[in-house]
């Protein structure tokens, strides 16, 4: 299902860096892994580390974020994303996977980095 970009810039906020970035449509897709204008897409387009260990193609589930603000502008899982959601540790509610993750730019987002998700990337820095 392929989605319009957003119309307007927007900010997501990655916690718990707490590093925020203003995305402009035009800019969109930065093109690095994940659907296009996904937050997995967003994230490392900007430079911020992420996990993705199946390139973005919604098979592992490494990208799980939590979204605290904005999830009401963001695409609806499909039931391929919901199947992996079920496998991560710590599953909430507003749990989504980066790399399916469509904001579409009505609101700002803030998204976190569940501890695991954190850790792996830290593991990978050693
Ligand atoms: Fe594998 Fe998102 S990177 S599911």
């Amino acid at each position: 299902m392929s989605r319009a970009l957003p119309g307007r810039s927007f900010r997501v906020t990655f916690l718990p860096a707490g590093r925020t970035v203003v995305v402009n449509p035009q800019d969109l897709p930065y093109g690095r892994c994940g659907l296009p204008g996904s937050l997995l897409d967003i994230a490392l387009g900007n430079g911020i580390d992420m996990e993705h260990a199946c390139g973005g193609v919604c098979a592992c589930s490494t990208c799980h974020v939590i979204v605290r603000e904005g999830i009401e502008s963001c695409s609806a899982p499909t039931e391929k994303e919901q199947d992996q959601l079920d496998l991560v540790p710590g599953l909430r509610p507003t749990s989504r996977l980066a790399c399916q993750c469509v904001p579409d730019g009505t609101c700002d987002i803030v998204a976190e980095l569940p501890a695991w998700n954190r850790n792996a990337v830290r593991e990978r820095e050693r």
